[in-house]
C-alpha cells in the first residue's frame, strides 16, 4: 500500500481559522454540516432536552469550532468563508473581533453550550474568544493524560461529538473523556469509511454504551486532492474489505455513522428512527 492522505496540520495551528475554511471550502468540504444535522437528531432525544435544560455538547478534535459555529447559528460552512474573503489582509486580532460580531449576530435561539476539545493551543484559544466555544480543552489525550482540572470540566457532558477527527484521535482520549464525564452521555461519530473504528467501539461498549452502526447513512467529507488520495484511500479500503461506495467512486472521501448511547435511550429512541428523519430531510 502506498501514500497516504493529505496532510492540513498547518491550518489547525493558525492564530484564527482563514487557512481552515479557505483551504477546505476549495475541497468542498462537508462533513460539519452533516454533522449538524445528525447532532441535532440526537440532541433532540436527550433527557436534558426533555427536562428543560440545555444540553452540554464536547466536541472532540473541535478545532476552531466548527460544529459549534454551524449548530448554534444561522450560517453555513460557505457562508462563513465568504466572510473572510473581506478580511483578507487583517491582523488575527481584528478576524477574532469581526468573527465574535458575526456569530453574536446570527446566534440561535436554542443554541447549546459546546466544550471543545483539541491539541491546538491555538485554535481552541480563537473558538473561547470567538464566543464559539463556552469551555475548551487543550490537550493531546493520544499521548497525554487529562488533568484533574481538564477532567472535572467534562463531568456535565450530555453528547460527545466528533467529524473529521477519528484517526487523529482513537481509544485512548475516548476512554479518558468517558472517564471523565459524569452520567454516561451519548456519543455521535463521523468516521471515515477508510479508518477502523474497532478500537473506539471497543471502549464505548467497556463503558456500557450500546454501539450502533448506521450501514446505509453514508455522507460525504470532502474532494479527494487527487489520485494519489484517491489511490490510498482506495488501497486502505481494500485492505479492509469494504467495498467501496458511491461516494468514493465518485472522487470524495466518505464517512460513517456510529452512535453509543446508554442501553435505555437506544430502547426509547431507536437508530433506524433517528436516521429515517435524518434521510427525509
Ligand atoms: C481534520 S481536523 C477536524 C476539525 C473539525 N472537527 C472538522 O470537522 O473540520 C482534525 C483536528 O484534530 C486535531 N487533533 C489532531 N491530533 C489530535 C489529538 N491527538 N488530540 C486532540 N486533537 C487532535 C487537530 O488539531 C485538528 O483540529
Amino acid at each position: 500500500m502506498t501514500g497516504q492522505k493529505s496532510d492540513f496540520s498547518n491550518i489547525y495551528v493558525q492564530p484564527d481559522p482563514r487557512a481552515y475554511y479557505g483551504t477546505l471550502a476549495r475541497l468542498d468540504y462537508e462533513i460539519p454540516s452533516h454533522g449538524t444535522r445528525v447532532f441535532g437528531a440526537i440532541l433532540d432525544t436527550l433527557p436534558a432536552e426533555a427536562d428543560g435544560r440545555a444540553p452540554t455538547v464536547l466536541d472532540v478534535c473541535c478545532s476552531y469550532g466548527v460544529n459549534a459555529a454551524l449548530f448554534n447559528h444561522d450560517l453555513s460552512f460557505g457562508e462563513i468563508h465568504q466572510h473572510y474573503t473581506h478580511l483578507e489582509d487583517d491582523d488575527p486580532d481584528a478576524v477574532i473581533a469581526a468573527d465574535r460580531e458575526l456569530f453574536a449576530s446570527r446566534r440561535r435561539p436554542d443554541a447549546v453550550d459546546f466544550v471543545g476539545l483539541d491539541a491546538s493551543e491555538p485554535a481552541i484559544s480563537y473558538g473561547l474568544e470567538a464566543g464559539l466555544l463556552a469551555d475548551g480543552v487543550a490537550a493531546d489525550l493520544e499521548g497525554g493524560r487529562l488533568t484533574d482540572d481538564q477532567a472535572a470540566r467534562l463531568e456535565g457532558v450530555d453528547l460527545v461529538t466528533i467529524t473529521g477527527g477519528v484517526g487523529y484521535v482513537g481509544a485512548r482520549t475516548f476512554d479518558q473523556v468517558l472517564d471523565a464525564v459524569d452520567e454516561p452521555p451519548c456519543v455521535a461519530a463521523l468516521s471515515l469509511r477508510w479508518i477502523d473504528f474497532a478500537p473506539i467501539t471497543d471502549v464505548l461498549d467497556a463503558h456500557d454504551l450500546v454501539v450502533e452502526h448506521v450501514d446505509e447513512f453514508v455522507v460525504p467529507q470532502r474532494r479527494f486532492t487527487g489520485a494519489a488520495e484517491r489511490r490510498f484511500v482506495m488501497d486502505q479500503l481494500d485492505a479492509m474489505d469494504r467495498p467501496a461506495t458511491s461516494v468514493e467512486r465518485g472522487g470524495r472521501h466518505a464517512a460513517d455513522l456510529y452512535v453509543a448511547r446508554p442501553a435505555r435511550m437506544a430502547e426509547e429512541h431507536p437508530i433506524g428512527d433517528i436516521v429515517d428523519a435524518l434521510t427525509d430531510d
